[in-house]
């Protein structure tokens, strides 16, 4: 059995207090949910605080992006060891990520292998844009990203790996992906190019999370699907209707 997994990506919301606010109002009614795994990934600015409030609480905590070097003169940027003072986590891949700061399939790959080597839990996004899945490229797309994101990664590795369908037109939009649909996107082109690389055993163990407009009243319909294993939620995960979410998927 997979343990369900709910994650939250704050995107460009909440300074370092206004984030201990938001940790505040929500650890306490999340406290007896532990069946589920559930990850805050906050700005980089609030990770120390945040960590600081997560002591004592199975609450994870993660970057939204991470540098594939160690160290070096690399101006604005941040490391795998500097998220891992505070956090276990990282997002690779957004596709806000993708659209607005060049990030290319390669560079998804070399984060990764920064961040998995250097001891990170990743959560590894991927998804079609409106454009693509009018031209019915969903399967060719998803396939490209699976392949390249995971080029060079060990299978020892894969343990530390959640993978997030999110289909580009759906995150944000309030037009959520069909629950149905989401599940056959991500077993035949999400766990399927696990399987052709990894192995049936793989796949059994690897959890994927649907995202794009997941909301309290929908998030019932992901999680009954057997291909899907929880959510990475934006816009809602900044509110007390995570809560909701996260105890759908309990
Ligand atoms: P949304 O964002 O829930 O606001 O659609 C999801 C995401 O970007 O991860």
């Amino acid at each position: 059995m997979r343990k369900p997994f709910v994650a939250g990506n704050w995107k460009m919301h909440k300074t370092a207090s206004e984030a201990i606010a938001l940790v505040d109002e929500l650890q306490p009614k999340l406290a007896d949910l532990t069946s589920v795994e559930i990850v805050f990934c906050v700005p980089f600015t609030a990770l120390c605080p945040v960590a600081n409030r997560l002591k004592a609480s199975p609450i994870g905590l993660g970057a939204q992006n991470v540098h594939w070097e160690n160290q070096g003169a690399f101006t604005g940027e941040i490391s795998a060891a500097m998220i891992l003072e505070f956090g276990q986590y990282v997002i690779i891949g957004h596709s806000e990520r993708r659209t607005y700061f060049c990030e290319t399939d390669e560079t998804v790959n070399k984060r990764m292998q920064a961040a998995l080597n250097a001891g990170l839990h990743v959560i590894v996004c991927v998804g079609e844009t409106l454009e693509e899945n009018e031209k019915s490229q969903t399967e060719e797309v998803i396939t490209r990203q699976m392949r390249i994101a995971f080029n060079d990664i060990d299978l020892s590795l894969l343990k530390d790996v959640v993978i997030a369908y999110e289909p580009v037109w759906a995150i944000g939009t309030g037009l959520a992906c069909d629950a149905q649909k989401a599940n056959e996107i991500i077993k035949y082109t999400i766990r399927k190019p696990i399987i052709e690389m990894y192995g049936e055993e793989a796949v059994r163990d690897m959890r994927v999370l649907y995202g794009g407009s997941v909301k309290g009243s929908n998030a019932k319909e992901y999680f009954v699907q057997p291909d899907i294993d929880g959510a990475l939620v934006g816009g809602a995960a900044l509110k007390p209707e995570f809560i909701e979410i996260v105890r759908a998927a309990a």
